[in-house]
């Protein structure tokens, strides 16, 4: 259970403000508590800490640094059931899942834990020419100061961490936004940050209104602002944040390929589970299924009948594998873009059904390629498949789309992985298996309109951390 009501936090320390930000749970609608909400004088002042605690931030040895994570995942572990409840009410997330976020939510700070102490640097001989005789230098990485961190819904642990993990391993005092809709999540990590010996003003965690977070995105003392959200939020927002680094992890539209001589019933298992997995609101839901037109017949009926088979409704249920989308409003937008896809040729296979904020997960085939619900981001449970002959040509289908996140490609041929890889405009290309899959470690990014930058732990350090180098002359003896 929630417990009534949860504190921000200013500066590492938790806070009441006196404005609330109710948070329902998003099977029964109701109100499941309540977080205190910053305005913007007080993400000011997170700023202003930030801006603050940079040198100590950056003094602050690898093993205490370590020492931090560790203790993060200590705490992880030991309130695991907690954490998972949490997720399941603010985000309808079945509870099987939100097991699954915890678990990744402690890799990512146990990895974290890791890279902090594992921050080495280079040494680089300048002789490459008579006139830089006798000198040479050495490289190291310093954090690059105060961060501004934007987290999504649809992981409010995890894709919280991914920000929040690195950070501290590199260094970086920060201010995280959570989303409104699931603040809980990052402020149960900030329970857990403020049981640390974190340096004061090292963080701040501070739901607040879209309005309100304006500095974040202007405030020149602010180094470096990393988003992840809807492609159309995160590009406006790059516009306005002025000379700082942007990172973006932004959505998608993802497409599997699955090749003639692919195992079937292993790829439909992978296929059900990439496109409806918590309601298909993952960046990289599986949303175009491109399939030989040698097994398509086969593969559709597999699929179909596998669909049909999945439990949908209250996310406390063991058995559920499709809860509630985020909001009815996502459910109506969903189902309107299926009707107008209808309307335009597209056949329904099953589902689609609304009740509410639940959507029956659906298949479609024969979808125009300039429907919403093929072009755009469905980020929710429906896929939609269509056949190919030639695998030249489904290389080209997956790249035809505005957004590059990852693709899956099931195939048994070396040669076509190799080649997929090669040629796919994405971040990652995942051979046999689903565009869904994905280890909290791996470079995690898009390219388009997906985003800009990676993360995944060493990634993200990289992007948080610079080059610093010191040239040394050795005067003539
Ligand atoms: C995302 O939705 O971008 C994150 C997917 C994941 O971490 O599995």
């Amino acid at each position: 259970m929630l417990k009534p009501s949860y504190p921000l936090y200013l500066a590492g320390q938790p806070l009441e403000t006196g404005r609330r930000l109710p948070v329902t749970d998003k099977y029964s609608g109701a109100i499941a508590t309540e977080v205190a909400l910053a305005d913007r004088t007080l993400v000011e002042q997170a700023i202003a800490h930030a801006a603050a605690a940079t040198r100590p931030m950056a003094e602050l040895p690898a093993y205490a640094r370590q020492a931090v994570l560790e203790h993060c995942v200590q705490r992880f572990q030991q309130r695991a059931d907690e954490l998972a409840m949490a997720l399941c009410i603010e985000a309808g997330k079945p509870i099987r899942d939100a097991r699954g976020e915890v678990t990744r939510l402690i890799d990512t700070f146990k990895y974290a834990a890791g890279e902090a102490v594992r921050l080495t640097g280079d040494y680089l001989p300048l002789d490459i020419s008579a006139r830089a005789h006798g000198y040479w230098s050495v490289i190291q990485r310093v954090p690059v100061g105060p961060c501004a961190f934007i987290s999504p819904f649809n992981f409010p642990l995890n894709l919280a961490a991914h920000k929040i993990a690195p950070a501290i391993a590199a260094g970086c005092p920060f201010v995280l936004k959570p989303a409104s809709s699931t603040p809980v999540g990052a402020l149960l990590i900030g329970e857990i940050l403020a049981e640390t010996a974190l340096p004061a003003g090292a963080f701040s965690i501070l739901p607040c209104a879209p309005a309100d977070a304006e500095p974040m995105i202007r405030d020149a003392r602010i180094k470096l602002l990393s988003f992840t959200g809807s492609p159309a939020v995160g590009w406006d927002i790059k516009a306005r944040a002025g000379h700082k680094q942007v990172i973006l992890e932004l959505g998608g539209n993802a497409a599997c390929i699955v090749d003639a001589d692919a195992d079937l019933d292993d790829a439909v298992q992978r296929l059900i589970f990439g496109a409806f997995y918590q309601s298909g609101q993952s960046c990289i839901s599986v949303q175009r299924i491109l399939a030989h037109r040698s097994i398509y017949a086969a593969l559709r009926e597999r699929l179909v009948a596998a669909t049909r088979s999945l439990v949908c409704g209250d996310p406390r249920d063991e058995r559920t594998f499709v809860g509630p989308l985020i909001a009815e409003r996502e459910a109506i937008r969903l189902a309107e873009w299926i009707e107008a896809a209808i309307a335009r040729g597209a056949r329904l296979l099953c589902g689609g059904e609304r009740h509410g904020a639940l959507m029956t997960p659906a298949l479609l085939e024969n979808v125009p390629r300039d429907c919403e619900l093929y072009a755009c981001e469905a980020f929710g449970p429906v896929a939609l498949l269509a056949p190919f002959d030639d695998f030249e040509a489904a290389l080209d289908e997956v790249n035809d789309s505005r957004y590059g996140l990852q693709a899956g490609v099931f195939t048994r041929d070396l040669h076509k992985a190799r080649r997929a890889w090669n040629r796919l405009e994405v971040g990652g290309v995942v051979i046999g298996d689903v565009p869904s899959f994905r280890v909290d470690h791996m470079p995690y990014g898009g390219v388009k309109e997906s985003g800009l930058g990676r993360e995944g732990v060493a990634w993200a350090i990289e992007h948080l951390t610079e080059p610093r180098i010191m040239v040394v002359r050795t005067p003539p003896r």
